[in-house]
């Protein structure tokens, strides 16, 4: 375990078990649709990565660039698109993953842009739902695991851009986010 880690709340084995049922549940709906993923940069990367290949089916995968925390544990409450040129959706049916439902605000708003640029159908798919209310009405299709209502890191997800790496779900040290 990383020394700036308190605890594993999630640790590497229950992660990748509980990618293959989502994998399976999410095939079950797309098999048979070319689906593109868009994924949300850059906390969605390694969950996308590990997800998508447990799905041997023909897709397309975009990447977004959105940020909303910009280094901070709470959100700002605003969401930023950060690209030039969104992907095409036009007509299609997108698979949208994120790392971690929060606030709702980051799913909500993409959502909302892909079905303005076209989408035929999103679904919405996250690693954690955090117990918390939302500032956004917006629920994830499919999620991997719910969490109380405290600030996570690894697998994707970071403090202040560290902690990307990590194998596991884990909770930094007081002091670390103190700091
Ligand atoms: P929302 O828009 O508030 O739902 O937040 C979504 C984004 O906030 C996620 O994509 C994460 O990047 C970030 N976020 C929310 N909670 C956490 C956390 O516990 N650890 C790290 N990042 C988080
Ligand atoms: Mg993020």
């Amino acid at each position: 375990m990383h020394e700036d880690v308190e605890r594993v709340l999630i640790d590497e084995q229950v992660i990748g078990k509980r990618l293959d049922a989502m994998a399976e549940e999410i095939l079950g709906e797309f098999r048979g649709t070319e689906f593109v993923a868009v994924l949300i940069l850059k906390g969605a990367l390694v969950f996308t990565a590990d997800l998508l290949r447990r799905m041997p089916v023909p897709l397309e995968i975009e990447c977004l660039n959105v940020a909303s925390y910009h280094g901070e544990t709470e959100s700002s409450g605003k969401v930023d698109f950060l690209d030039r040129k969104l992907p095409d959706v036009q007509g299609r049916s997108v698979l949208l993953v994120d790392d971690i439902l929060d606030t709702g605000r980051t799913l909500h708003a993409v959502r909302a842009r892909l079905l303005e640029n076209g989408a035929r159908k999103v679904r919405t798919c996250v690693l954690l739902t955090k117990d918390k209310e939302r500032a956004e009405e917006v629920e994830a299709d499919y999620s991997g695991f719910d969490i109380g209502d405290e600030f996570v890191v690894g697998y994707g997800l970071d403090f202040r851009g560290r902690f990307r790496n990590l194998p596991y779900i884990g909770v930094l040290k007081e002091e670390v986010i103190d700091l």
